[in-house]
């Protein structure tokens, strides 16, 4: 068999291999051959045999026994064939015939253990090209396909980037990031962690900036084997910045009949985050639970920062979440509470335990807790049984009914549903009195809660009871549940009172909530004061305008008189000879009244007046002496007299 092949092969060393087998041996043959096939490449077309590139054989992975060699050849021939050629010592393998520029051949056919030279020949026409040569030991030769499926996510400022292994070992990888084209690489090249459960390799980029977009390749080697050959580069991975932060969702609802709008709006994400893309994902547990609308998308993925969807009354939670190629941010969650109903009416008892067999029914019972409904049933049938054996008694449950028309979810019944009723369980809690005046009292408290009714609270009872009479009088109100304020009028002043509250349901009153306090008395001593404060005022007020009249009519009133010249004296004197003179004239005044009792001492009077008034004063009332005074001019002097008594008292007041 060897001798055949080798003659195929050539003629020209046919003769030499005969001499050179006896004293030389195969090894020479083959150089021989070698050399013959050196000469025939080089003696064929040049540039197209430059292009043959020498063939790389190697294996996959380091589990497998398929081989796979391949080569390049930069020609527009179409009738070109490659042979394959593995050298060995005292074998020689080749493969013919190959129409492409790759083969993949099982080891049996193959010499893997020990280093061979391996070559590629192409034949086209009459000519032949052969490759150089390459040589390994072919077991340790594996090259992993490029890198696939890649996935990346940020831990703070670490990229872990994940991709399919090649092998059941951890693996090298050379990994090169960049900003953008105008930065330079940066390279990395590290073990890679093999991740079993995911048949994954994986490894972590430190320190990079989540907040940055990157653009990363990367390719990887098997680490088991001796020679192994770096994969082909992955394409270039763009990967996002960080989806850090929740999204800031706000929510905006409409009130429709039995139904609700309800807008979502977000800000839209950092724009290095958006690269090449970024989705927003909602969910809601309305359209999920498949009440009342059955959908068969319940998720929502979109582009856009805004969502517009339709709700019944009960309560709904909306999840959104931004999603990029290297993760998802946090999921805000948006709750929804149900419409409130402040004044839910009772069920009707029957409703409730009604078969409903219409398939796009939607039932759905809630319960009150920490001020939200929590759901205890919906309408399937498994979940209906249950209710009937979780519903307690004198527990209110919230029933809902919804409709789906035309693919939007309407309530059409929301009521309060006991199986049993009591009495509330608590009074109202804190029940306070005002007393505004001192014959009503103006009572607040809290509504009792839900929970505590144990009913359907029909009203509150508010009583007032007069406390330190031998007959009780009592005397009560019936205030709507929905109330939690009542002002009683009419109250005696004056008087201690109990005033009670209390919840009224089905079943009677509950406990009463008590406040004691005593009305005002009628106080009529307020009011007289008051009344006397505002006399005095009024008294004081018409005595200063009295006093201004009075002045100003006193000018007209009085006689004129004739212009007093001791005015123009005290003008001349100076204001301390005015002062000393307006004493000594009171005192003048004060003889003059006396003696205007006695008329008969004139002379006196007239005598006194001119010693105490000197120079002008004593030359005026001389000449009026001289002219013989009538009883008319003397009256004028007395008039005089008092009338300057009467200034010094003007100028006391003149500020009036
Ligand atoms: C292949 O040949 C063409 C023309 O001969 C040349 O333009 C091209 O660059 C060559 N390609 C390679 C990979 O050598
Ligand atoms: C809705 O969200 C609230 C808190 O936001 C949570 O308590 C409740 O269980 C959620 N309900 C559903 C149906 O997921
Ligand atoms: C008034 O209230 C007090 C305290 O709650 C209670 O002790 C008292 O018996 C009540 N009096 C009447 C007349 O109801």
């Amino acid at each position: 068999m060897e001798h055949l092949s080798l003659f195929s092969y050539t003629h020209t060393c046919k003769v030499l291999s005969l001499k050179l087998m006896e004293t030389l041996g195969w090894t020479s043959l083959l150089r021989c051959i070698s050399m013959f096939l050196v000469f025939t490449s080089s003696s064929a077309k040049g540039s197209e045999c430059e292009s043959l590139s020498s063939p790389q054989c190697f294996r996959r992975n380091s589990e497998t026994t398929f081989y796979v060699c391949e080569w390049r050849m930069n020609t527009t021939r179409r009738d070109v064939t490659f042979e394959l050629h593995f050298d060995r010592t005292d074998n020689d393998i080749s493969f013919e015939n190959i129409r492409e520029t790759h083969a993949e051949i099982v080891a049996e056919n193959l010499i893997t253990s020990r280093r061979v030279e391996f070559w590629v020949e192409a034949h086209a026409g009459g000519s032949v090209c052969k490759s150089n040569e390459t040589s390994g030991i072919l077991k340790q030769i594996v090259k992993f396909e490029a890198p696939e499926d890649i996935s990346v996510t940020w831990f703070q400022n670490h990229l872990n980037v994940t991709w399919k292994a090649a092998e059941n070992y951890p693996a090298l990888a050379e990994v090169w990031f960049r900003i953008d084209e105008t930065k330079s690489w940066g390279k990395r090249v590290k073990t890679t962690e093999f991740r079993s459960s995911k048949m994954a390799y994986q490894l972590s980029l430190e320190n990079l900036q989540k907040h940055t977009s990157y653009q990363v390749k990367l390719r990887h080697r098997t680490n088991v084997t001796a020679t192994p050959l770096w994969s082909e580069w992955s394409p270039l991975l763009i990967v996002p910045a960080e989806l850090e932060d929740k999204l800031e969702v706000n929510v905006t609802l409409k009130r429709l009949e039995g139904a609700r709008k309800v807008t979502l709006m977000w800000k839209p994400v950092d724009h290095a985050a958006a690269i090449p893309s970024v989705s927003y994902i909602l969910r809601d547990t309305q359209t999920s639970e498949g009440c009342p609308c059955e959908k068969e998308e319940e998720i929502h993925p979109t582009d856009k920062t805004e969502y517009t969807d339709y709700v019944s009354y009960s309560p709904v939670n909306f999840s959104v979440m931004a999603k990029n190629a290297a993760g998802s941010s946090p999921v805000t969650v948006v709750h929804i509470p149900a419409e409130p109903a402040p004044h839910l009416k009772p069920c009707n008892k029957k409703l409730a335990d009604a078969k409903r067999n219409e398939t796009n029914h939607c039932l759905e019972w809630y319960r009150l807790q920490d001020g939200d409904l929590k759901l205890v049933a919906r309408k399937t049938k498994r979940d209906k049984r249950l209710f009937r054996k979780s519903i307690k008694d004198y527990v209110g449950y919230i029933y809902f009914e919804h409709l789906c028309i035309d693919e939007k979810p309407k309530t059409v019944q929301m009521c309060l549903y006991y199986k049993k009723e009591n009495v509330p369980k608590i009074a109202p809690q804190d029940l306070l009195a005002f007393n505004e005046t001192h014959n009503s009292v103006t009572l607040t408290w809290k509504a009792i809660p839900e929970d505590d009714a144990r009913g359907f609270l029909t009203r509150y009872n508010v009583c007032s009871v007069k406390i330190n009479l031998q007959k009780e009088h009592i005397e009560c109100h019936t205030v709507a549940a929905s109330l939690s304020e009542y002002s009683l009028e009419n109250l005696t002043p004056g008087t201690k009172y109990n005033f009670t509250v209390a919840g009224v349901t089905k079943a009677g009153e509950g406990p009463k909530a008590t406040v004691t306090l005593k009305t005002q008395h009628l106080n009529l001593m307020k009011g007289w004061l008051i009344l006397a404060l505002v006399m005095a005022f009024l008294f004081i007020f018409l005595l200063m305008v009295c006093s201004c009249i009075w002045k100003k009519m006193k000018k007209k009133i009085l006689v004129p008189l004739p212009k007093p010249p001791i005015l123009e004296l005290s003008a001349h004197q100076g204001k301390s000879v005015h002062q000393d003179m307006l004493e000594e004239n009171e005192e003048v005044v004060n003889e003059v009244t006396l003696h205007k009792l006695l008329p008969k001492e004139e002379e006196d009077l007239e005598e006194t007046t001119m010693s105490l008034n000197r120079d002008d004063t004593q030359q005026a009332l001389r000449s009026s002496k001289e002219e013989e005074m009538t009883n008319t001019e003397q009256e004028d002097v007395l008039a005089l007299l008092r009338y300057r008594k009467g200034l010094i008292f003007e100028m006391k007041t003149d500020e009036c």
